[in-house]
């Protein structure tokens, strides 16, 4: 079986290739685009730029994950025809003169790419960006005549631990199902979320039993970056300044938000806020300054993160922990909660660091899973399809 993924619910225009076949897993092509630089001139993503940026890179983009994913072609007279007949339909699914008439000339002059499924995000997201890859994959589920899943970016999130990294690198998905001990406590950690799901079992049913009341842990790594002047995005840039040798610098003391409350919620503006403070009282932002602030901020978020998850999987119960979301390629959160959950008896999983942030595969991954709600090629089905910019895991 071969799924094809799509993501652009943020800043970055993503298309994977994935096969699975008799309980094997491999990742055939992940292409991401990012908008990374764009973005960063503003300091945070601007929903009406990265809309446009995905309409001119969806495509191209979609074009090299088949290419490199190698999947054979059909000529398939009967299709073609279809096609040549229904030019204005297809036309039909895109807002875009431009990108439709260069999807229609695409789909007029190749091969019908071997895929069974079209899986893509329809949410949580940036509206205006999930409407890019939502319309383009109903486009070419219709020209196809391809079934089409509607995913939940956060499953694939959560789901993206199971991908294999390298292109010809299988990975047996029942095996490594079965290393999961049940239930699990997943810590969601983005730009857009940080969340705190309960599940019994993976790619079925969820449960969020804690999430941010304000900024998400992705958001205040890019908004105290901000304030530092460390650049976007934030997260990878304060722990490289974390990382930097700080042994003749001040101490610094941040609030932990939260850290003790009795429920599971989040909440991240605060520690934003006392940041925005010290700094606006500190007259010589020094090197030192700045690795200090660096060094404080992603270790208050970070324990934050580690010490609720832990108290979630003890008081539900939990024999495994899975960290997934942009947050997650940060090292330092990957040693801590890997070192507390082996403290506390608990199984810890991570995704490999190509699928941390936003990516296709994961997408294809939770289409996997979710098989049994594909939406067959009609046009009346796939008009029912739409983005769900506050879609809930459930
Ligand atoms: O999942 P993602 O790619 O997009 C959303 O769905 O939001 O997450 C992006 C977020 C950004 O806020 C970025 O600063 C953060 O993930 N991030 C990191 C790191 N790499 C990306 N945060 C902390 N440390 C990192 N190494
Ligand atoms: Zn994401």
């Amino acid at each position: 079986m071969v799924i094809l993924g799509i993501d652009t619910s943020c800043d970055e225009t993503s298309t994977s290739v994935l096969k699975i076949k008799d309980g094997k897993l491999i990742v055939l092509s992940n292409i991401v685009s990012s908008q990374v630089k764009l973005h960063s001139k503003y300091g945070g993503v601007y929903p009406s730029l990265a809309k446009r940026e995905h309409q001119k890179n969806i495509l191209p983009v979609f074009k090299e994950a088949i290419k490199k994913a190698g999947i054979k072609g059909k000529e398939l007279p009967k299709i073609k025809k279809y096609i040549n007949n229904r030019e204005n339909e297809i036309a039909g699914f895109f807002k875009e003169k431009e990108l439709a008439d260069k999807f229609l000339s695409f789909i007029s002059k190749n091969k019908i790419a071997d895929i069974d499924y079209i899986a893509v995000t329809v949410g949580p997201g940036l509206d205006p960006c999930l409407w890019v890859g939502i319309n383009f994959a109903k486009a070419l589920a219709f020209s196809w005549q391809k079934p089409l899943l509607p995913i939940n970016h956060i499953e694939g999130h959560i789901l993206s631990f199971l991908l294999p990294k390298g292109r010809r690198k299988l990975i047996n998905i029942r095996k490594k199902l079965k290393e999961v001990n049940l239930p699990i406590i997943s810590l969601v950690v983005s730009g857009g979320h940080t969340e705190l799901v309960f599940s019994r079992e993976l790619g079925r049913k969820y449960k969020i039993i804690g999430e941010t009341r304000d900024d998400a842990a992705g958001e205040c790594f890019d908004k105290i970056a901000r304030i530092l002047g460390l650049g976007y995005p934030g997260g990878p840039a304060i722990s490289k300044k974390a990382a930097e040798d700080c042994r003749d610098c001040q101490k610094i003391t941040l609030p932990r938000p939260m850290i003790h409350s009795k429920n599971y919620d989040f909440s991240f503006s605060g520690l934003k806020t006392a940041v925005f403070y010290k700094n606006r009282e500190t007259e010589e932002k020094t090197e030192n300054y700045i690795r200090a602030m660096a060094r404080e901020s992603e270790k208050a978020i970070i324990d934050v993160l580690v010490k609720k998850t832990i108290s979630a999987a003890k008081e539900f119960k939990a024999k495994s922990v899975i960290l997934s979301g942009g947050v997650s390629a940060n090292k330092l959160l990957r040693a801590s909660l890997k070192k507390e959950c082996a403290k506390n008896g608990l199984l810890y999983f991570q995704p490999e660091l190509d699928f941390s942030t936003d990516n296709g595969a994961m997408v294809a991954i939770a289409g996997f899973f979710r098989r049994e709600n594909a939406i067959l090629p009609k046009k009346e089905k796939l008009k029912r399809i739409k983005s769900m910019p506050n879609l809930k895991i459930k």
